[in-house]
């Protein structure tokens, strides 16, 4: 993809034309939720993993108020320079106060509202974005609001799926490349991780800019298929324990998985749950819903292992064009650390609490915004996650 197209340093021309096209998918998404009812929070399951269709446009939106139109840097109510334009905004949608339960009990007013508020803010943020200059620093909020609805975009994208709703017809429309597997080799050489200072938009968990020196390696050039994967499956994948490690052998009993997430047996082949519809599982995609235990599981069975985050990010900046990526979230090996000289962003949250408890993944979905994709992105979430767009590939030596 074109270093053009990324947010990181879009001029405030295109920043605003991004701004408006996330705002048109992020409320397409919304209404195919509304159009099914679930607008309402009350009538939204509780999960752990997603939250209130309607409580998420209007923090989305709050966020980006915050940022840009109130000045507000260090996430602390006191530095607001004003307050929000909805009378009760910070009570119900600062995500670092508003604990999760809680946001399916909230005395949120109804959708045409929230709607007429994320008008109102959108249209404040681009009168004042119209008056600026291309400088990094003021266009930080900005750039900041727009990744954040992006990656809310794709949240509401993988909670239609969790729903088993429907989705846009360009979601719903996303045909899998279809690649033969082919291994790549890197020689052992010392690289540059991570985002160094420049003018432009970076994620604080990206600072800084450090050298790494890996050992030769050799990594999949594509994501395990659905066929790869059912090789692990029919030698007793998930019967066998020595491939599964203690917190493996736990995810399985709790779970009782014996298939990946949304799978179902037809006969003597499988059908895949995709956006509420069941369809033929296709042998040469790859395989999706795919948590970390069940990546490491199938990388112990195959005498392979998952890549280092290093690795990955060394591989996809290499400009070899056989590797390819983009397609679903990839587990890493690598556990969500801070790189040395970190220093939390103004979204104080973004990055900080999740050290320690979450594991990288690397790339991008067919869900993710183009603008936000980058061989540096570092996403993460906890190990047992597969409900989110997310497979994987493996690594020798
Ligand atoms: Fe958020």
């Amino acid at each position: 993809m074109s270093v053009k197209s990324s947010l990181r340093n879009a001029p405030p021309v295109q920043l605003a034309a991004s701004l408006q096209d996330a705002r048109n998918y992020t409320l397409t998404l919304f209404n195919l939720f509304q159009s099914s009812g679930l607008d309402d929070p009350s009538r939204v399951p509780y999960l752990a993993t997603l939250n209130p269709p309607l409580w998420e446009l209007g923090h989305f939106v709050w966020f980006a108020e915050w940022f840009v139109l109130r000045d507000a840097p260090f996430g602390s109510l006191a530095m607001a320079q004003r307050p929000s334009l909805l009378p009760d905004g910070d009570r119900w949608f600062d995500s670092s106060r508003v604990a999760h339960a809680t946001r399916w009990q909230l005395d949120l007013p109804d959708s045409s509202i929230i709607k007429k508020y994320a008008d109102e803010i959108l249209n404040r943020i681009l009168e004042k974005l119209a008056k600026l200059a291309n400088d990094a620093a003021a266009l930080y909020p900005y750039r900041l609001a727009l990744a954040h609805e992006d990656m809310h975009g794709e949240a509401f994208a993988y909670t239609l799926q969790t729903l088993g709703l429907a989705a846009s017809p360009q979601l719903a429309a996303h045909t899998f490349s279809l690649v033969p597997q082919l291994e790549l080799h890197f020689e052992g050489r010392t690289f540059q991780m991570g985002s160094p200072a420049a003018d432009e938009f970076i994620f604080d968990n990206e600072k800084w800019a450090h050298q790494i020196t890996l050992a030769a390696f050799s990594i999949d050039a594509t994501l395990v298929s659905n066929a790869q994967y059912q090789n692990f499956m029919r030698d007793g994948g998930y019967e066998k324990l020595q491939f599964w490690d203690d917190a493996g052998r736990l995810w399985l009993t709790s779970h009782q998985r014996a298939a990946p997430r949304y799978w179902q047996r037809d006969g003597g082949s499988w059908l895949q749950q995709r956006f509420g519809k069941l369809i033929e599982l296709a042998d040469a995609e790859p395989v999706r819903h795919i948590s970390l235990h069940e990546a490491q599981a199938y990388c112990r069975w195959a005498g392979r292992r998952l890549p280092g985050e290093a690795e990955w990010e060394y591989a996809a900046s290499s400009g070899n064009p056989d590797f390819r990526w983009g397609e679903l979230w990839e587990w890493t090996a690598s556990p969500f650390e801070p790189y040395l000289g970190f220093s939390a962003d103004a979204y104080r949250d973004y990055s900080a609490p999740w050290f320690g408890t979450h594991q990288v993944l690397r790339g991008a979905s067919f869900a993710t915004q183009p603008r936000i994709r980058s061989p540096r992105y570092r996403n993460f979430y906890t190990p047992e996650r597969d409900d989110i767009f997310a497979g994987f590939r493996t690594c020798a030596r």
